[in-house]
């Protein structure tokens, strides 16, 4: 059977869930919404400064709803001196400069709310800026009130066991500061000090703040490295022999078992979170599979949803930094992560699903296939992916437009404190910075930040100044104003799946099932609701595959299908390279 279903309208679906949803458990809004993640400095810029803003935010809101997402999470828009682009926090309680003033901010959220969008925002609280007041008091004496508000380790007790500093050249998560002779904590760079959460002033100060964003309005918090808040204070030596043995080679597995996690969350949530209508998501560093249900298990009242990174951290060499397998990624494993993910919420908790964010390279570059050939087909089919699995999903601006690495040559052309910080490190250990420069055109996070790619006037209609960052040189080709224009695009492809999802509860709430798992070019699932059930193939290959179904029966026409065409046979689909397909199945 050879038949026309290009796109096949959502119709089929549309009926389908409606009288079956009483039975579904535990139904909220943010399981069923899909977030679409703003990164403010390269969204819009209205001032010319090359910087976007909120304004340039508030001017695009048509568009973000015209795309059927529910939720639009910011990156940090708070007062910094942008160390590490606004995840260094000088003020919690005002607006960045160059991002516009708190009245902007009531626009933007009243802007929001008129359209039925819902904000969430940045919290970063594992650390703040060393130029947040409390820091400055804090260093400038021992006996200072706010000196237990960050972690101090006085140099007369000699030099402190080693910790990580991630964007440090010399890898130290210590710095000493001879104003009163002693070391301050940074698990990030010396710029981003953290602050001590056994102070309950310190928890207080942070609550109240938190009311504070609440209290206007705002719909929830994405929590920056949030499992790293609670430190053993009185820091044990932890050997790399240790991090090997006890914490699978991982630091961060040892940064998030603090003693008092999962205390302080509880008290969060008890002060704060249970008195509002929001949502929270754990950015979940060094959870694994047996961590992190404790995070989000509603019967312990901590947090709603965390992500995890054993999807993204797929396909790195082991002990060098974010430097590609020259072979890839395997799909058999990507499965494997994906799979083993979704078992550990099956019964309680909810999960979250992403591919690309601002600390990743582009997911059409890194997942999919960037050549022109392929990709507009392999970013359908990610985006199939990411709105077809359990777990709420996260999906990062610019995607929707098949967006991907702008692949720089040199660090000069780098913005980003991890990439710079990492060059100098290399050099000073006289490594290969050829290598590391070539890795970094697959993995840097600038790849992610390039100014979002509005049309092909100059400077792709997002500044009339000079970008911060350079924009990708094909945003004449690979623009939302053409992709609007074009009922196949991308873009159009995007919205069609959001309504799938949105109108096919099956695809929020039904249970997955991985379908061939050794396939090494398909990834294939089934997800049943009551009684309903679709099967999703995903041709992650250049080539052609005919799959076999093995039984499972297809019926009708493809839900959605990124390709003109399907082309069933008796008990196979043969799939084109990059093809993505949802039937309904029996
Ligand atoms: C998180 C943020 C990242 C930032 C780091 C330090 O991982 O997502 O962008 O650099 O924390 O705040």
């Amino acid at each position: 059977m050879l038949a026309a279903a290009f796109f096949v309208s959502c119709n089929e679906g549309d009926k389908k869930t409606e009288n079956k949803m009483a039975d579904v458990k535990d139904r909220k809004w943010w399981k069923e919404a899909v977030v679409y993640q703003v990164y403010p400095r390269s969204f819009k810029d209205t001032d010319g400064d090359g910087v976007g803003d909120l304004k340039g935010i508030a001017s695009k809101l048509d568009y973000i709803k015209s795309l059927g997402v529910d939720i639009i999470w910011l990156n940090p828009v708070y007062g910094s001196p942008n160390a590490d682009n606004g995840y260094d926090i000088s003020d919690y309680r005002s607006i960045m400069k160059e991002f516009g003033t708190m009245n902007d901010f009531d626009t933007l959220l009243k802007g929001m709310h008129n359209r039925g969008l819902k904000l969430v925002m940045d919290l970063v609280v594992n650390h703040c800026s060393d130029e947040h007041e409390w820091f400055k008091q804090s260093r400038s004496s021992r006996t200072n009130p706010y000196r237990d508000y960050f972690h101090w380790w006085p140099a007369e007790k000699g030099t402190p066991p080693f910790r990580p500093g991630s964007f440090e050249a010399d890898g130290s998560g210590w710095r000493y500061d001879s104003l009163t002779n002693a070391y301050y904590l940074h698990y990030f760079s010396y710029k981003q000090p953290d602050l001590n959460w056994e102070n309950p002033k310190v928890r207080k100060e942070i609550f109240d703040m938190m009311k504070m964003w609440f209290d206007k309005g705002v719909d929830g918090f994405r929590m920056d490295v949030i499992t790293f808040i609670s430190k053993d204070t009185l820091f044990p030596v932890i050997t790399q022999k240790d991090i090997a043995e006890k914490y699978n080679g991982d630091w961060s597995q040892y940064l998030a078992s603090g003693p008092h996690l999962h205390d302080y969350l509880q008290e969060m949530n008890k002060e704060v979170l249970s008195k509002y209508d929001v949502m929270t998501l754990a950015e979940g560093a060094g959870a694994t599979r047996y961590t992190a249900l404790k995070l989000v298990d509603p019967d312990r009242h901590e947090l709603n949803m965390a992500y995890h990174f054993d999807g993204v951290n797929l396909g790195y060499l082991p002990n060098e930094f974010k430097q590609m397998d020259p072979n890839g990624y395997k799909l058999t494993d990507f499965k494997k992560v994906y799979s083993d993910w979704d078992s550990v919420f099956a019964d309680k908790g909810w999960g979250t699903i992403y591919l690309g964010n601002h600390d990743q390279p582009r997911m059409l570059t890194r997942w999919g296939n960037d050549a022109p050939e392929y990709r507009e087909a392999s970013s359908k089919l990610l985006t199939t992916f990411l709105l077809s699995m359990r777990g709420t999903p996260y999906y990062y601006f610019g995607d929707e437009l098949g967006m991907n690495n702008i692949k720089f040559d040199k660090i000069e052309e780098y913005r980003d404190i991890e990439s710079i910080g990492m060059y100098q490190q290399i050099k000073n250990n006289g490594g290969d910075l050829d290598r590391f420069l070539k890795g970094q055109k697959i993995s840097a996070r600038d790849n992610g930040r390039t100014p979002f790619q509005w049309d092909d006037s100059p400077n792709a209609g997002f500044t009339t100044g000079t970008p911060w960052l350079k924009i990708n040189p094909n945003y004449t080709s690979v623009n939302a104003a053409m992709q609007e224009k074009d009922a196949s695009s991308m873009l159009n492809y995007f919205r069609k799946m959001v309504k799938l999802r949105k109108d096919n509860l099956v695809l929020v709430y039904g249970k997955y099932t991985l379908v061939d798992k050794d396939n090494p070019a398909v990834y294939a699932y089934t997800r049943a609701l009551n009684g309903e059930k679709i099967l999703v193939l995903l041709n992650f290959s250049k080539e052609k595959i005919p799959f076999n179904l093995n039984g499972i029966k297809i019926s009708g026409k493809a839900w959605i299908n990124n390709y003109p065409s399907e082309n069933v046979e008796e008990n196979k689909v043969n799939l084109e390279p990059y093809q993505a397909v949802i039937y309904k199945a029996e």
